[in-house]
């Protein structure tokens, strides 16, 4: 028998418990032993939890029990789960987590720790929510350079885009109503303003680079500067704006940032819609591949900590080489990177803007005192250089051809 214990009974948690109950005997085939939840640690009492007699508000009780082999962390934040972690994983216990900030804080450490005490720490869940992207980064596409990821990381902002897209609605008014329906949190900045989907690129960039991608050095920009009339420029150009968490590895270096973006049809991104994460990667042999699913949601998440748990029960004694080491990597400033921006001038600006702008293409939404532009390609401190002597910018927005 494999016994586990849970850290964190609320969302997450409980749904870890409600995967490993509802499919028990699948798990435990997979898992080749059977698979037994020894405790659950919260501050929390739940009277009439069908698991209540398994809650326990003593974590020495579970760092000090031998037979507790697997933890699966819900708690989520850096402490106390890091100092747990590191404890439970020098102890020779393997620990499985959805936490990605910790994960991306402390990742390299924690698998170091892991390593070093012959045990585990797997984070699947901690990038995509239920969508399996990590582990086929770091256990399928291994004969190749990975060298695009282009993500819809972050189903709140998702969700606001494609509303305000579909109702032409202010960003003000569709995050209200997405809060009402509990599709965004109260507190909504680190959707919002991108935090959330740069620590999972950064999470991303580390498996792929095998270096340590600090979420500090991802440039990271929101979505609460979008408009509805950016909206009618894109439905124009047949496009929609996502906010999207680009990994680039190129001859000028390796770029990972968030910020909104206009993206067309060809792009397989323009079809995830909603609260729903989409992952586009390229192998330089693979050519692209696409993950799609659910990026948040308890049975989602959870169901991607019970995989991780299969695979430690499974392969106990077995030192799973997947993570990346605690050097930095040194990324290259985004503004480096080559696109086209799509621009909105006041009219009196216009020609002024098309002349400075050489090979521009004009783009016309009917929206009273002002038109839009397409640049050609160029990096963005080109583009600035040139938008900081013309006058009369009222947006601009970067386009992924
Ligand atoms: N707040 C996140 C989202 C949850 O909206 O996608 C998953 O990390």
């Amino acid at each position: 028998m494999a016994n586990i214990a849970v850290f964190g009974y609320g969302t997450v948690g409980s749904g870890i418990v409600e995967v490993i109950k509802t499919n028990q005997e699948l798990v435990d085939k997979r898992a080749n032993d059977a698979v037994n939840i020894k405790y659950i640690l919260d501050l929390r009492d739940f009277p009439g939890d069908p698991y209540e007699n398994l809650v326990t508000h003593d974590v020495e009780q579970i760092l000090s029990d031998p037979e507790v082999s697997v933890i699966a962390e819900a708690m989520g934040g850096v402490e106390p789960a890091y100092t747990f972690t590191k404890r439970a994983l020098m102890s020779g216990k393997s620990v499985c987590t959805s936490n990605k900030e910790l994960v991306e804080k402390k990742g390299a450490e924690l698998i170091r720790i892991a390593k070093e005490n012959n045990a585990n720490y797997l984070y699947e869940a901690s990038v995509g929510g239920g969508i399996p992207i990590l582990r086929p980064l770091s256990t399928c596409v291994t004969a190749d350079v990975i060298d695009k990821v282009t993500g819809i990381l972050n189903g709140t902002t998702n969700y606001i885009l494609t509303k305000m897209a579909e109702d032409g609605s202010s960003f003000d008014d569709v995050l209200k109503e997405a809060q009402d329906l509990g599709f965004a949190e109260r507190d909504p900045k680190a959707d919002i303003e991108g935090y959330d989907a740069g620590r999972k690129i950064a999470i991303m960039a580390s498996i792929i680079t095998g270096k340590n991608v600090s979420f500090d050095d991802v440039y990271t920009e929101g979505i609460s500067a979008i408009t509805p009339e950016d909206f009618v420029y894109a439905a124009k150009m047949k496009r929609v704006i996502r906010l999207l968490a680009m990994y680039r590895n190129t001859d000028a270096g390796k770029f990972a940032y968030v910020a909104p973006a206009m993206i067309g049809k060809e792009n397989p991104l323009y079809a995830v819609g909603g609260v729903f994460n989409g992952i586009l990667i390229h192998g330089n042999m693979l050519g692209d591949a696409m993950f799609y699913g659910q990026g948040a949601g308890k049975l989602a998440t959870a169901s991607a900590v019970c995989s991780d748990i299969v695979e430690c029960v499974k392969e106990r004694g077995k030192v799973l080489d997947r993570g990346w080491d605690e050097e930095a990597l040194k990324l290259t400033d985004h503004k480096s990177r080559i696109m086209r921006f799509f621009v909105r001038v006041k009219d009196e600006n216009a020609q002024a803007f098309a002349e400075a702008f050489k090979d521009c293409e004009q783009i016309s939404a009917d929206i009273d005192g002002e038109t839009g532009f397409l640049t050609s390609p160029m990096n963005q401190t080109e583009f600035e250089t040139v938008a900081e002597k013309a006058s009369g910018i009222i947006k601009w927005i970067r386009v992924e051809d």
